[in-house]
């Protein structure tokens, strides 16, 4: 180990009952490269097949002939090794754990209740006439409904697509579209620090941009009254009134769709990830258990919302198939206070805790009072994901969270990568704050160069993966084309992360951040060309670049250049009006930080936007732009300059 870093070894009580040492994870590590097809033929079997597969990895990631086929002859359910496999000696156990945005409200659910609310949710679907490859949008809230609904959908081989209910109904309409989904599963209104959020109103008015939805379930929530059109509009409590509590899961094959779920990149529309049956459910419950040393009987809650990716893998599907106890929560980490998330940790005993580095942050600020006076005596782990955790978060989430006894696991993933890819294994790996450390079984991590030169050693520059693993995605929805320019063709034969990282001398990973035009706004990635297709949507508004910039919370924050239509004047009030514009048309995970009207924005002679300037002058760091020689138009520098919004 170098010494110039700060180096936390694994705890000796913790390294005593881990399921993975570090000598166990140098050999799986090597198995697991030197002969993959041996090593996940033996992992798969992890899972309960319908039909044992016979062949394992089929992988091409040439420009000819992309595709990608785990287990393929294989036939399983995810519904089935989430739920009914577990009920012959678990069936009393808690399945999961939900509290309500009102501390006074939770409830446990047992995998003998789950297995009947997901039937009967699944026989639900399929009387609305829900087929086996359809997709269904799911934007609903963090209530247990959700996670029956996934799993009703896998159940009965439907698709499902999650939109973040924190969208917008524009936003909505765009993902409803693009996968041609005919119904949608809503609630009523959504909770969250005491404040409701319009649900059914958003799909009511997203629906009249969306084609060809035909039914629209809706789940009761806050009780409050929204409106219902007969014959689209259903009832989930009346639709499943006398419904059969039993409903016989699909065989599917390995290589059928599970679900799409909708990422930013670097153009305006979201691309629709696909991940599939086996290698997902393989890849999801495999790093759930030894990322997070999972043995039976703790109890795990990871904070994220069922929205994004890691809601997908490590609230429903990676810890149920792992028949693990998990907590889904609806609200918010300081309402009623600071205190919220160790209270409920002290409330269900939490033995392992994953969140994400903004809410560490948000929390920090709060002061150490919030926590210090809540015991967290149950955790005995702590993770993080979204964002690089700065050295400053993870030692207080370390020392103040976690009193110093419990490891850190920070976990380096994407949406198109479906479960965690580079991590420490805490029984296994020596911490390093701010690193996610090393690669998980099967991962092959590379730093390459603009040029695609594979570079050695300690070095840094962009991140690939030279091979593929399970959990991979399979293609863009209705777009292969976009999947391999997307991941491919920067670096022929290689996947393209848009990441950049720093390898050190020890082998650990250092990720630095995106290195295309993704911002990573709270852990959630955020396209800036998207922001701009939306602020340019805006009447007044003839051209807008955005770039992001370091924010104390969030990671980043959304600084926005705009250029007003000729005679418009950009007054604080247009500000906050495009501000909310933004909201409006994405959701307000989108609102700009900053706004700054610009008279002209740098472009090189040839048109192009230089946002390497402008993303300099966003940080107030302009003292040294680089080569502005190449503008078109010098002058608009200085203006930008005078007017930036972050002065220190
Ligand atoms: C991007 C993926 C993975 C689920 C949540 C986000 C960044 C994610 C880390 C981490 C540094 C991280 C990367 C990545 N990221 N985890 N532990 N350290 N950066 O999923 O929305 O698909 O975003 O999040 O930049 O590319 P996502």
């Amino acid at each position: 180990m170098s010494n110039q870093d700060k180096i936390f070894p694994v705890p000796d009580d913790f390294a005593k009952n881990a399921l993975i040492d570090d000598t166990l994870y140098q050999k799986m590590y090597q198995a697991s490269i030197d002969d993959p097809d041996a090593f996940w033929g033996e992992h798969g079997k992890r899972l309960s097949w319908s039909k044992q597969y016979t062949k394992v990895k089929d992988v091409s990631w040439s420009k000819e002939n992309l595709h990608v086929n785990w287990f393929s002859d294989g036939e399983l359910n995810v519904s089935y090794n989430c739920i009914d496999r577990h009920l012959k000696d678990k069936a009393d156990q808690i399945a999961i754990i939900w509290e309500g945005d009102d501390p006074n409200k939770s409830e446990n659910i047992t995998f003998a209740q789950l297995h009947r609310r997901v039937c009967r949710f699944a026989n639900v679907l399929k009387s609305m006439g829900v087929q086996k490859g359809d997709r269904v949008t799911i934007y609903l809230p963090m209530i247990p409904e959700a996670a029956y609904a996934m799993l009703a959908c896998a159940r009965i081989g439907a698709i499902h697509s999650i939109v973040f209910a924190g969208f917008s109904a524009e936003a909505l309409a765009g993902r409803i579209n693009d996968c041609r989904s005919s119904v949608i599963i809503t609630a009523d209104e959504g909770l969250r620090g005491s404040k409701s959020v319009p649900l059914k109103k958003n799909v009511d008015e997203a629906v009249k941009h969306a084609l060809g939805v035909d039914k629209i379930l809706v789940v009761e929530n806050t009780g409050n009254p929204v409106s219902m059109k007969g014959g689209r509009d259903i009832w989930w409590h009346e639709a499943a009134t006398g419904v059969d509590e039993f409903c016989e899961p699909v065989a599917m094959k390995a290589e059928d769709p599970l679900f799409i779920l909708y990422t930013s990149g670097s153009t305006g529309q979201p691309k629709g990830v696909l991940h599939t049956t086996g290698g997902y459910l393989v890849w999801a419950s495999m790093t759930h258990e030894y990322v997070f040393d999972y043995k039976p009987g703790d109890i795990y809650w990871c904070t994220a919302d069922v929205g994004w990716v890691t809601g997908h893998s490590y609230i429903v599907y990676g810890p149920l198939a792992n028949a693990a106890t998990t907590l889904m929560f609806e609200g918010v980490p300081t309402y009623p206070d600071a205190s919220r998330f160790w209270n409920v940790v002290d409330k269900h005993k939490v033995n392992i805790f994953y969140t994400a580095p903004t809410a560490i942050r948000a929390l920090m600020g709060q002061g150490e009072d919030f926590v210090k006076k809540t015991s967290r005596k149950s955790l005995r782990l702590l993770g993080s994901v979204g964002e690089p955790i700065n050295p400053e978060a993870w030692e207080w989430y370390y020392k103040v969270v976690g009193d110093s006894r419990c490891p850190i696991v920070d976990t380096w993933w994407q949406t198109e990568t479906g479960g965690i890819m580079i991590s420490p294994l805490p029984g296994a790996t020596p911490l390093k704050p701010g690193s996610a450390t090393r690669p998980f079984f099967g991962i092959k991590p590379e730093l390459v160069d603009s040029e695609g030169v594979v570079l050695e050693g300690a070095t840094e520059g962009n991140l690939v993966i030279s091979d593929s693993w399970p959990g991979q995605m399979r293609t863009v929805y209705g777009d292969h084309q976009r999947f391999k320019d997307t991941y491919f063709s920067a670096y022929p034969g290689k996947y393209f992360t848009g990441d950049g990282c720093r390898r050190d001398e020890d082998g650990y990973y250092w990720i630095t951040g995106r290195v295309d035009d993704v911002i990573n706004v709270s852990g959630h990635r955020m396209g800036t060309a998207e922001v701009e297709s939306a602020l340019v949507a805006h009447d007044l508004v003839s051209e807008a670049a955005v770039v992001g910039y370091p924010h104390d919370v969030k990671g980043q924050g959304i600084y926005a250049y705009v250029t007003l239509s000729a005679g418009n004047d950009g007054t604080p009030e247009l500000a906050k009006d495009l501000v909310n514009w933004v909201r409006a048309e994405i959701g307000p995970i989108a609102s700009p930080d900053k706004i700054q009207f610009a008279p002209g924005l740098p472009k090189t002679r040839s048109g192009k936007i230089m946002r390497r300037i402008l993303r300099k002058i966003a940080e107030d760091e302009f003292s040294n732009l680089g080569d502005t020689s190449t503008l078109a138009d010098p002058e608009v520098v200085d203006d930008l300059i005078e007017n930036r919004q972050n002065k220190k």
